[in-house]
């Protein structure tokens, strides 16, 4: 069986290169499981590994792709049957083996959770990895004690895809939310997944000198790190949490240990890859219950494979807003 794939390559003169070829399906990785994919994403990482940064993909031809959704086709493990609605995030998937860019991919059993039942395969790429970043992040603030009512919260990056998850999630739990972004132009598509207020980058990286700043967010997700990361934490209130998430700003900031033990507040690390799977499949019934497909829709691409290395460019710009879902299918069929 020949299947599409986007197949990333070292091409003679350097660099990496991808391209749509048709594969063979004898091609893929070891694993229990094969799965027709019907959907994939395209995030943060996956831009990375399109453009050869990072040093996350060690071995070529690769086939990229960190998260997608499909049905079954083969299982030799008795969790998984033929026809059945599956998912897959993180576990190094589309970095250290091939991923969903493809119409087929093989993989674990152990790294799959069932479609959640009110999800469609299309639906839960809406989310995919940066969805699941997202609900782990406000998790994390609920169970460090930040309630709606206690005072604005702040997302930044809130225009990419983890962002806007996280503004329509935080604000469909009655939080007051601030969408921090580089994009103001995007403020009404901000407002319109719930934020209340809009804060340009520039400001919140302008910072005061200090070691300490106004008490101003009850809460934060960050999905920028770096020294915007290190501004955030001056301005949360006394016993106030921030989920780190990303750094698609930068990884390093000029740290003060007086936001920790003058205010008390903290610091919470945000792990998608590596979650444990009843810890996945208990945020994915989450996000059944909050997130609203429609409501999501305006910030929306949909893109085939071909789209992806240009698409992966922009990203990598900050140039891509909200979230990118990819149907491997053939668009001439
Ligand atoms: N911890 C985990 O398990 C996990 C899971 C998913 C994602 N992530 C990370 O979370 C981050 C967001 O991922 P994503 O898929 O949502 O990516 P994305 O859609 O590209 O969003 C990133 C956002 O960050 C802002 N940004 C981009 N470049 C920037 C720069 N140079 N300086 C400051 N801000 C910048 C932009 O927001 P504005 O336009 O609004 O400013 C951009 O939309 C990435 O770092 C990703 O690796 C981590």
């Amino acid at each position: 069986m020949v299947f599409r794939a986007l197949v990333t390559d070292r091409p003679v003169g350097g660099g990496v290169a991808s391209r749509v070829e048709s594969v063979d399906e004898s091609r893929l990785p070891q694993g229990d499981v094969l799965v027709s994919v019907e959907w994939t994403g395209l995030n943060y990482k996956d831009a990375l590994c399109l453009a050869g940064q990072g040093g996350l993909v060690k071995t070529y031809p690769h086939v990229g792709g960190i998260d997608f959704a499909g049905r079954v086709i083969e299982s030799g493990d008795a969790r998984y049957h033929p026809g059945q609605a599956v998912l897959l995030t993180g576990w190094r998937v589309g970095e250290l083996t091939w991923g969903g860019f493809a119409q087929r991919a093989r993989v674990k059993a152990d790294w799959l959770v069932p479609l959640p039942k009110r999800f469609s395969s299309r639906t839960a790429m809406m989310l995919g990895t940066a969805g699941l970043a997202a609900m782990l992040a406000v998790n994390r603030l609920q169970a460090q004690g930040v309630k709606a009512g206690d005072g604005e919260v702040l997302v930044t990056g809130a225009a990419g895809g983890v962002g806007s998850i996280a503004v329509l999630l935080l604000a469909r739990l009655g939080y007051r939310v601030v969408a921090g972004t580089g994009r103001t132009e995007r403020a009404e598509l901000l407002t319109r997944l719930g934020a209340s207020r809009i804060v340009g980058r520039d400001e919140l990286l302008a910072g005061s000198g200090k070691v300490l700043g106004k008490e101003i967010w009850a809460g934060a997700i960050d999905n920028v790190g770096g020294p915007l990361l290190g501004e955030v934490l001056k301005g949360v209130r006394r016993g106030g949490a921030v989920a780190a998430v990303g750094n698609a700003g930068g990884r390093n900031w000029d740290a003060s240990v007086i936001p920790f033990i003058l205010r008390g507040i903290s610091l919470c690390g945000i792990d998608t890859v590596m979650q444990p799977y009843e810890a996945r499949v208990a945020a994915w019934d989450r996000l059944t219950t909050l997130f609203v497909p429609a409501a999501f829709e305006p910030v929306l691409t949909e893109a085939g494979l071909e789209d992806l290395p240009g698409l992966a460019d922009r990203m990598l710009k900050g140039e891509v807003a909200g979230r990118v879902i990819v149907n491997p299918r053939d668009p001439s069929t």
